[in-house]
């Protein structure tokens, strides 16, 4: 953006583009302005009062002498536009005098239990009352007393902690445009609410969680989790759609706890689906598969890899006479890295081998929010995050892929062992497979997936794949942007797709398997003849304290 020029906060001179208001300056420069109803994502309402300071602007007409604008009062910060040479304060006795003002009034009917509230640790008002409040209340009457409301499928509301910001009211109205919530009452007693008959149940309805400054909003799934404080985040890319939309995964003890986004203006903005937050919980299945398994005497047996490895080799290869081909499956929903080690282990096994990507997921069409908004926020009706990037691999290995369904119809011919990679949320075989995988002349099959299915019934070795939580990599989004993750949690047994790969290609090659490493991969990849990996940055995390950016 064009600069336009430069105004004074605090002391400190600010270079600004045109219509930028000044605590988006502030916010731009890593200024600290207290903010409750601002968002970059919403309409400003200068609400909460807040964010108020003491400008002064240059007189054109008194030789730019500075004088008071609007004859003196403290404005908004969020809604007053920067004009050359402006001087702010907000840090002024004034300013910090309706800052201390603004805590009292806030806090006149607050519950103050942050003890056992789950926004304790982040929450503004905290951080603010630590700030600019008082240690004591002056306040001797009875407070009002509000109502806890199940507001959705995915949404409490704690009506006596909200400050009545209206961020998630305007949420509603301005984003997903399904206007469920409404300010109800007046004064003291009014309140966020649904409008009669209707749920907050919309696909986007876990944002306002992250809107709310303090703990008014709580996700039904973290409510009474974990103390923030004990949390870790990992920067992540979505895994289960082809949004590519930027996450932090919430970990404690190698176990997840919540998703949130990470802010991303070229992709999700700020915000991510219903879907993508919650979609994580088959990681800590019951289901998962826990163990390598061989097939001995007709039935499957728990194996360690490397056994299960050097057998599932074997087998694959005892398929291979009578000059039958290997087929390998390469699931959209692994990574590039582990494509590419699967591939070049299917290669060194069968110089032939025929590879094709697995089931891409489609549900109904992509859906935009707002709505008709053409730069808007997109849900993905692909429900798998790496096809692309898969394709990608295998040509950039000069391999050419035929259909699935293709591969699928060959098995009772061309097709003598089958490689099969699932790591899907869900049962994924379809039934074509299951039946081509049914008849007596079956190929030999090593299936690689995260999750039991009926797929165990026909294969002769099972190799546990980690999901994307648990593993480094890159994914490739709808729109042809990569982008890399990291590895958030371990897990017990299973191994990255790419660590599969590299473990196989030692055993088929007689080398040392190499210890996967997805920087290194995509370096690998670069040189050969994918120099778009060279490129990929990996994501920090950052911490947004609203008015402070600062990165780990
Ligand atoms: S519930 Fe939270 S986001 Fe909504 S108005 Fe109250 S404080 Fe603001
Ligand atoms: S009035 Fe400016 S942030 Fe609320």
């Amino acid at each position: 953006m064009e600069a336009m020029g430069s105004i004074t906060i605090n002391g400190v001179r600010c270079d600004f583009s045109p219509g930028q208001t000044i605590l988006q300056v502030a916010n731009a420069h890593g200024l600290s302005i207290p903010q409750y109803c601002y968002h970059d994502g919403l309409s400003i309402v200068a609400s909460c009062r807040i964010c108020l300071g003491e400008i002064w602007s240059p007189n054109p007409r008194a030789g730019n002498a500075l004088e008071p604008y609007m004859g003196g009062k403290l404005m908004p910060t969020c809604q007053t536009v920067a004009s050359d040479g402006m001087v702010v304060h907000t840090d002024s006795p004034k300013a910090v005098a309706n800052q201390k003002s603004v805590m009292e009034y806030l806090l006149i009917n607050h519950p103050l239990d942050c003890p056992v509230c789950d926004q304790a640790g982040e929450c503004l008002l905290q951080d603010y009352s630590f700030e600019f409040g008082r240690g004591v209340s002056r306040f001797e009457e009875d407070k009002v007393k509000q109502p806890k409301k199940d507001l959705g499928p995915h949404v409490y509301l704690y009506a006596d902690r909200c400050i009545m910001c209206t961020r998630c009211v305007r949420f509603t109205r301005e984003v997903t445009g399904t206007s469920e919530l409404m300010v109800l009452g007046r004064g003291n007693r009014n309140e966020i609410d649904v409008f009669p008959g209707l749920a907050l149940d919309n696909e986007l309805s876990g944002n306002v969680v992250d809107l709310c400054p303090v703990g008014a909003l709580l996700d039904k799934d973290f409510l009474f989790a974990q103390r923030v404080w004990f949390l870790k985040e990992t920067p992540s890319i979505d895994g289960l759609t082809s949004s590519g939309d930027n996450l932090s995964i919430h970990h404690n003890d190698n176990r997840v706890h919540r998703v949130k986004p990470r802010e991303n203006l070229a992709v999700n903005k700020w915000w991510i689906s219903d879907e993508v937050r919650f979609g994580w919980s088959f990681v800590h299945s019951p289901d998962r598969l826990a163990s390598a398994f061989r097939r001995q005497h007709g039935v499957l047996v728990e194996s360690d890899s490397p056994r299960a490895t050097r057998e599932a080799l074997a087998s694959l290869r005892a398929g291979l006479d009578a000059g039958k081909r290997l087929g390998i499956v390469l699931s959209p929903m692994l990574s590039c890295e582990d494509a590419w080690h699967l591939a070049k282990a299917a290669l060194a096994i069968n110089p032939v081998a025929v590879f094709a990507l697995g089931p891409v997921p489609v549900q109904g069409q992509d859906r935009t929010y707002p709505p008709g908004d053409p730069n808007g926020f997109v849900v993905r009706a692909e429900k798998a995050p790496n096809a692309r990037g898969v394709a990608r691999v295998l040509k950039g290995l000069g391999l050419k892929t035929v259909a699935f369904e293709a591969l699928v119809k060959d098995l009772a011919s061309g097709i003598g062992s089958l490689i099969l990679t699932g790591n899907y949320p869900s049962d994924w075989a379809p039934d074509a497979l299951l039946r081509a995988l049914d008849r007596k002349d079956r190929p030999r099959v090593l299936l690689i997936d995260t999750l039991r299915s009926r797929l165990l019934n026909h294969a002769d070795a099972v190799l546990p794949g980690s999901t994307w939580i648990e593993k480094a990599g890159t994914f490739e989004n709808a729109s042809g942007r990569l982008q890399a993750f990291e590895q958030a949690i371990t897990v017990e047994g299973a191994r990255a797709e790419g660590q599969i790969g590299l473990d196989l290609l030692a055993a088929a090659t007689g080398g040392s398997p190499g210890l996967f490493n997805a920087a290194e991969t995509r370096l690998a990849m670069a040189e050969a003849g994918l120099p778009e990996f060279a490129d990929v940055a990996v994501p920090r995390v950052e911490v947004r304290h609203e008015a402070e950016m600062v990165r780990l």
